[in-house]
């Protein structure tokens, strides 16, 4: 018969043990909740307390049910407390030591048939278990932070658990409303395996100056639709919990560099600076435990600032190109109120492109997004032509061609005999060096990379990519022209796969490589990072949609540029590209679309 969990133990109050105990608590079940100190134990108090206030504030929890709520949590100090308990979940900082003493203590106090849990993100839970002597109800119930509100839970069986007390926490998750994926013991498990390369990866890159952190956040937030950026939810995460948890995952998980704490982690960790329940991490808080971001001597000035910072006045501008990407920028650039000169490679090519702006702008109109006046002046302002002569008098030329270097460097040497002195020539290219491009004209100051995202109208984001050749008047203009449009312009160097690229592509190809060791299923890892992280697509949507051999142009890139082992395209992702399953554009990749 399944057991019944009518309390249940939870040690260690701090970010993760306080949001569990009122998960816990939120759904009828009885808990004692144990720290180490007085003071600990008033601490983890006035986090749940905090938290369940904010909730009624909200509206989110009747007075009354906060108040059955808390009255079921017995605060104690000292593990003895929970000789009665039928489920502990130990949530204590990640060192295998202090783990490992803490069961052997607990298996001394609780009752026989109690099983033990631990909520490690990263420590094995066989080790923890063999400190016991009931290692086969000892398991893995991995919560996602803020566990009140993040829908999944980990559930890690190691080689021993036994069946029945798999089935049992299965079943507890489902009536705490979590959705569970059960899965073995791994460095990393699931979620954390795919997250924590990256965060290490956003440190690094931060680290190296390589971008600011609003910027990388922004980037992530506003390219992929992140709920936070990887530097924000470091600081929620906790830099000393994200520290030991990247050391064991680099120890236990094949020494893979990527998971080598980046050395300004362990400064920052040193330093007390441990993110916001410190008060200070990447980003400085309104007080310790507060989620509010207060402005220090990082914080950027306002964009308007960047405008009068030296950026030239732009009122026309160049838009070459006639796919996707042009036709987008031809229209953004339209509605924004600038004069527009369209080069195409013949009127044909001018015409269609003509028609699919006409047809953005009206699907605009159509969802009242935009007026028929705004759509007639913006059409207006577009002129089309098929010689870039009529480039001579533009601002700024934004270059949306064929993603060919020896193509793109013909035309930016092409413009540098036409367009006036003290335009701004821009290139769209998402995977080679602005460099390269730039070298072609005799006026590489004024190259600068304007990233756009598919679709441009729709999608926030610029990334702009500032050579060793760029001029500080250049990319405050491109700063200038990308408030100007309504978009959120990320300045950062000439790397391949600039901001979003290079953070995104290592984890998906991270996640095929999963897939391949069969750790998990599509569906299971799509779940844990969609539930547990709060990404809006899994890692094998979004590869579908994206496209296999888009996907694997992209970490081939980045793996010959940084020559890191970790980015080598996975065996799996290279098969299935030569199978010709490209994902939803040839109606199949990692799953079948045709039969939807
Ligand atoms: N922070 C996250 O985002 C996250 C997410 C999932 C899992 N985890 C895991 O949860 C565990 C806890 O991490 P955290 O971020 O909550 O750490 P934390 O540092 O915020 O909290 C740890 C708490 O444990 C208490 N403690 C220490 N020794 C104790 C003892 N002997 N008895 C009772 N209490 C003791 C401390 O006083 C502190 O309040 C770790 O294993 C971590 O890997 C963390």
């Amino acid at each position: 018969m399944a057991r019944e969990f009518t309390r249940v133990g939870v040690v260690g109050l701090g970010t993760m043990g306080a949001g569990i105990v009122e998960v816990f608590a939120r759904n009828g079940v009885d808990v004692t909740a144990v720290e180490i100190s007085d003071g600990a134990l008033e601490r983890g108090r006035a986090t749940l307390t905090g938290s369940t206030d904010r909730a009624v504030a909200k509206g989110k929890l009747a007075e009354a049910e906060r108040d059955a709520l808390l009255a079921r949590v017995d605060f104690r100090v000292g593990l003895d407390a929970l000789h009665d308990v039928d489920l502990v979940i130990e949530a204590v900082p990640e060192h295998l030591d202090l783990k490992q003493r803490i069961f052997a203590e607990l298996d001394r106090i609780c009752k026989p048939e109690a099983i033990l849990a631990t909520n490690t993100s990263s420590l094995s839970v066989t080790e923890i278990s063999v400190a016991t002597t009931r290692p086969n109800q000892v398991i893995g119930i991995h919560f996602f932070n803020p566990a009140p509100v993040m829908k999944l839970v980990e559930v890690v069986r190691t080689v021993v658990t036994s069946a029945d007390v798999v089935a049992d926490v299965e079943a507890l998750c489902e009536r705490l409303g979590k959705v569970d994926v059960t899965i073995s013991d791994r460095a990393g498990f699931i979620a954390n395996a795919l997250l924590f390369g990256y965060l290490n990866h956003a440190v690094g890159m931060f680290e190296a100056r390589y971008a600011t952190r609003e910027d990388i956040d922004a980037a992530m937030k506003l390219g992929c639709g992140l709920p936070m950026g990887p530097l924000a939810l470091m600081d929620l995460i906790g830099l000393d919990t994200a520290y030991e948890i990247l050391d064991t995952m680099y120890r236990r998980g094949g020494r893979d560099r990527r998971h080598a704490p980046a050395p300004l982690l362990k400064q920052m960790v040193t330093a007390g600076l441990l993110g916001r329940k410190s008060g200070r991490g990447f980003y400085t808080y309104e007080r310790p435990g507060s989620p509010k971001v207060v402005p220090d001597e990082y914080t950027p000035l306002a964009a308007d600032a960047a405008l009068a910072d030296g950026a030239r006045a732009m009122a026309k501008v160049g838009v070459v190109g006639s796919g996707t990407m042009a036709t987008g920028i031809i229209e953004v650039f339209a509605k924004a109120g600038y004069e527009v000169v369209s080069v195409t490679r013949g009127a044909e090519k001018s015409a269609k492109v003509c028609e699919a702006v006409k047809t953005s702008l009206n699907k605009g109109v159509v969802r009242g997004k935009l007026s028929e006046t705004d759509r007639d002046e913006a059409l207006g302002r577009i002129t089309w032509s098929a010689t870039l002569e009529h480039l001579a008098d533009v601002d700024l030329v934004v270059e949306a061609v064929i993603e060919e270097l020896s193509v793109k460097k013909a035309l930016f040497a092409s413009l540098d005999e036409i367009c006036k002195p003290g335009v701004v020539l821009a290139t769209t290219t998402s995977s080679l060096p602005v460099i390269d491009v730039a070298m072609a004209t005799q006026r590489p100051a004024d190259v600068v990379g304007l990233h756009f995202f598919n679709p441009a109208p729709i999608m926030p984001l610029v990334e702009i990519v500032q050579t060793i050749r760029t001029s500080a008047e250049t990319s405050a203009t491109a700063r200038a022209v990308c408030a100007k449009l309504g978009k959120t312009g990320v300045v950062c160097g000439d790397r391949s796969g600039f901001i979003v690229n290079a953070l995104l592509f290592p984890y998906l190809n991270d996640a095929v490589k999963m897939l391949e060791a069969s750790y998990s299923t599509a569906d299971d890892i799509d779940y844990a990072m969609k539930l547990g992280c709060g990404y809006p697509m899994g890692p094998f949507e979004l590869l579908d949609v994206v496209g296999l051999d888009v996907s694997l142009a992209i970490q081939r890139e980045l793996y010959l540029e940084l020559r890191e082992p970790g980015f080598a395209p996975a065996p799996l992702l290279e098969h299935l590209v030569t199978a010709g399953y490209l994902g939803r554009k040839s109606g199949r990749g990692f799953r079948d679309h045709t039969r939807r």
